[in-house]
């Protein structure tokens, strides 16, 4: 995997002996690395299972909330195996990309993909993150932002380090709207998700984490008013699979 040091003010940075760029996380951070790396080989397949299939679209659609200018300068947060990463490099000639995540294992089956070597894949705490100030055209994320224990600080730091202008764009899961559909999503990410989990992968508890997690999160409204007190401007967000995902988005002001 290759890594660069990246600016930093936190007293809690180190790179190790392997070179790769660390933070010190916290102990919630760490419980939730450890799961994912747990799940790293079969995360691209159990998340193209549980989407339905929806998967791909789903991130190109979120690749376009971004508004990228041409070569952009770009940093993927909890990257995990990258597929927001790949989809940008895939559109986007010249473009720079980080993919930054807490999970080592998760980043090193992204960095071993076709192209990996055109990313540069950096450890680190999204509520703390190594770069400086003003840096990328756009920060994108997939379903970070229920694994945090401060969403505003997290968002907060997405808008230091974008340049004024630049946009940030994200998919996260949603609760199920109060509609027909809610008992079926509900029991679906309750009890099916779990049980799909452990015919693919032998790490169960993990996807029970994120069957909590989503059922738990955030409506999309409370996201974009978030953002906004995170200084985000025309913030906004759509909503697919019957309400159950949302891309949310917002603008970093000129001025
Ligand atoms: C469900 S995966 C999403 C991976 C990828 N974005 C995608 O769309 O498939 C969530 C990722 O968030 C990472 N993560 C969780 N908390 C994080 C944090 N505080 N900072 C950076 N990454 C974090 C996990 O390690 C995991 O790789």
């Amino acid at each position: 995997m290759s890594t660069t040091s990246a600016t930093t003010s936190s007293p809690n940075r180190s790179t190790t002996s392997t070179g790769v760029d660390s933070v010190a996380v916290d102990e919630h951070g760490h419980a939730v690395a450890g799961m994912f790396d747990a799940i790293a080989d079969r995360y691209d397949l159990m998340n193209l299972v549980m989407t339905w299939g929806q998967e791909p679209r789903l991130i190109r659609r979120t690749v376009t909330a971004a508004r990228l200018p041409q070569a952009p300068a770009v940093l993927d947060l909890a990257a995990g195996t990258g597929d927001l990463a790949f989809a940008v490099l895939s559109r986007y000639y010249g473009a720079e990309i980080t993919a930054c995540d807490i999970a080592p294992e998760m980043m090193a089956v992204g960095a071993a993909r076709p192209g990996g070597d055109q990313i540069r894949w950096v450890q680190a705490d999204a509520m703390d993150l190594p770069f400086a100030d003003h840096s990328f055209d756009a920060v994108t994320h997939g379903y970070l932002l229920r694994n945090v224990t401060d969403i505003s600080a997290t968002l907060a730091e997405q808008f230091r380090v974008l340049k004024p202008g630049g946009w940030m764009a994200a998919l996260e899961m949603s609760p199920a709207p109060r509609n027909v559909i809610k008992p079926f999503s509900t029991a679906y990410i309750t009890w099916a998700v779990p049980r799909i989990a452990s015919w693919i992968t032998d790490n169960p508890e993990a996807y029970e984490y994120l069957s909590r997690t989503s059922r738990g999160f955030h409506p999309p409204q409370v996201i974009q008013r978030m953002a906004h007190e995170a200084g985000f401007r025309s913030t906004g967000y759509e909503l697919h699979m019957f309400g159950t995902m949302a891309i949310h988005w917002g603008q970093k002001p000129l001025d």
